[in-house]
């Protein structure tokens, strides 16, 4: 028997006992007469005394254990004299009679502690010697437990889990795709879906209402602290259904889900158009967890003799309250926080309005100090606060305002970890121009349907039509995105159209979904949670690697696999693909 209790388990009530643990020396201390060994496995850490005394050959043995070692101790539970009550097992310790070394170690190449001593890629390297530390544990157990919920809510509201290919035709999310070549088929390749959506699409038409699958994802796009090439959606579908039904059901995934997880209880969502979200956040996925929204002041601002305003499109203010003490350097710094090319502006323009209500600005030159208070006026500050304003093209500097706002925000202390701010942005655009190809692509997917009400426009004035597209956003981050789809056949052959496909082309990549919809599809409709973002939002920690047990770099490489690698000649030329010789 290699173990009769956990690292983790043994009490006060189990003194007097014999346990046989088995585990990972954590650290040992010798002390002389007595050598202390805590013992760690999954469960948590327990101390054990070897005594000179009463056994100085075993004692002998255990002074040469090394960090890492694994080993089996058996002995007995004692109350501690010392306790420690910051471990679960701090009241007890286990004074050992017998062990055996069943694996040596080398020494690990950083601390396994919760604070660490190893850098990001030599933990990345030694992936799993970092998975012994218990934050990153905590981490898989989070997503562990959370991917239980989700399938227990979903089948309960009667979801099938169905699993789809991996080895599909390419689904156009608007990311790249991996591909895989095809032995069987020379010169030709699959691709790895960026998502089930058309698979889950057809699962509607054979009549499945209702399905889910916690699935893999892949798409080939640049990385960020919240994106992995292969990450995990919690993937939904249901036949019958409008927007209403899909938001009401997801909403209830969700809460039920912080409830369970975190005891945590979500207050009703909010609900805000696209335009509405961009007009008062400058995203698409505002955090609503403070205020601080965008005023226009344009027609204050502007026509004043001041250059800079008067060539802008829009001139947009947020209110920093209490900040008009600022100073100078601090002014400079946020200067050059927006003038950083992630962020673009030119410059940035301030008001101080100070605590007599005198007002100080840095255009103080082009404005009366009556016009300054109009502006504040607008934004709704008061003595004490600061304005804080940027000017340029409308879409552009709404997008850079809301960045500074969320800058503020994280200056300011305002983003509360441990609070949740759910809304569903709804709305979206249809279809987005893109200037440098000089055509529409689909915002969100070309399956996405238009609003009833807009479908008359959608030859006409294509920009404007609205989907029936929404988006799940919690404290600024984009949780999930669906849509009701098309299920006819000519609407999407006509969006396919809109999206400067062929007819061709249309049918050569998507016939089979079209075809599919010639025989009966039912109106459906669905969603997709990015899992690993759920657990980052849930678990508190801004990158979704802390949530995946072998995560890739932002290079997308597996460090400890070393992956992607070259494949030799041999591979590639079975898969016809062999390199020319020169
Ligand atoms: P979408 O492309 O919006 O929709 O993806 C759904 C959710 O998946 C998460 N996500 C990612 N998470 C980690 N790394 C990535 N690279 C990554 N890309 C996306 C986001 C996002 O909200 N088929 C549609 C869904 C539908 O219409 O039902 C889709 O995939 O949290």
């Amino acid at each position: 028997m290699h173990r009769s209790h956990t690292c983790g388990e043994l009490r006060l009530e189990d003194a007097g006992k014999t346990t046989t643990l088995s585990g990972w020396v954590q650290r040992s201390r010798d002390l002389g007469g007595m050598t202390f060994v805590d013992l760690r496995d999954r469960y948590g850490l327990t101390q054990v005394v070897f005594n000179m005394e009463e056994n100085s050959a075993l004692c002998e043995r255990a002074r040469k254990l090394g960090r890492e070692f694994v080993v089996k101790i058996t002995g007995t539970v004692k109350e501690r004299s010392s306790k420690n009550p910051k471990m679960p097992t701090g009241d007890i310790e286990v004074v050992a009679g017998d062990m055996e070394v069943l694996n040596t170690s080398k020494t690990p190449p950083f601390t396994i502690e919760d604070e660490t001593d190893g850098g990001d890629e030599l933990r990345m390297q030694y992936r799993y010697l970092d998975l012994r530390r218990k934050p990153v544990q905590n981490g898989l157990v989070l997503r562990h437990k959370l991917a239980q919920a989700t399938r227990a809510y979903l089948d309960k509201s009667g979801f099938l889990e169905i699993e789809t290919p991996y080895l599909i035709k390419s689904t156009p999310e608007g990311a790249r795709d991996f591909v895989v070549p095809s032995r069987m088929n020379p010169g030709e390749f699959y691709a790895l879906p960026q998502s089930p959506q058309t698979f889950k699409q057809l699962l509607m038409v054979s009549g499945y209402d209702r399905y889910f699958q916690i699935v893999r994802c892949f798409r080939d796009e640049d990385l960020r602290a919240d994106r992995q090439p292969e990450f995990t959606q919690i993937d939904c579908e249901m036949a019958f259904v409008e927007q209403e039904d899909v938001l009401q059901t997801f909403e209830g995934l969700t809460q039920s889900l912080f409830k369970e997880i975190l005891d945590a209880d979500l207050p009703n969502f909010v609900r805000m158009d696209y335009a509405t979200a961009m007009r008062k956040y400058g995203s698409d996925k505002p955090d609503i967890r403070f205020g601080m929204e965008i005023n226009d002041i344009s027609e204050y601002a502007k026509g004043k003799g001041f250059k800079v305003f008067d060539a802008s499109e829009k001139v947009l203010a947020i209110n920093a309250e209490g900040c008009a003490e600022y100073s100078r350097k601090q002014l400079d710094a946020l200067t050059e926080w927006v003038k950083r090319p992630q962020i673009g502006a030119k410059g940035l323009v301030y008001v101080k309005y100070q605590a007599e209500g005198i007002l100080k600005s840095s255009i103080d030159k082009f404005f009366e100090p009556e016009q300054l208070e109009e502006w504040c006026k607008a934004c709704g500050a008061k003595p004490g606060d600061l304005l804080l304003v940027l000017s340029g093209e409308s879409a552009t500097t709404s997008k850079q305002i809301g960045e500074l706002r969320l800058h503020m925000a994280n200056t300011l202390d305002l983003r509360k970890s441990g609070t949740y701010a759910p809304l569903w942005v709804v709305d979206f655009p249809l279809m987005e121009w893109d200037e440098e190809t000089n055509r529409y692509y689909a915002m969100h997917h070309p399956f996405t349907s238009p609003k009833p009400e807009d479908i008359d426009k959608l030859e006409a004035a294509t920009g404007e039509v609205r989907a029936n597209a929404y988006d799940l956003v919690i404290n600024g981050v984009e949780i999930g995105g669906g849509s009701i789809r098309i299920h006819d056949r000519t609407l999407q052959a006509k969006i396919f159209e809109l999206l400067d496909f062929t007819a061709e082309e249309a049918q050569e990549q998507f016939g089979f979904l079209m075809n599919a919809f010639e025989f009966g599809a039912p109106p459906h409709g669905g969603i997709a949670f990015g899992f690993d973002r759920l657990c980052s939002l849930m678990g508190g920690s801004d990158s979704i690697r802390d949530y995946i047990a072998f995560p890739k770099n932002n290079s997308g490489r597996d460090v400890m696999i070393d992956a992607p690698s070259p494949i030799d000649e041999a591979q590639l030329s079975e898969l016809g693909m062999a390199r020319k010789k020169e």
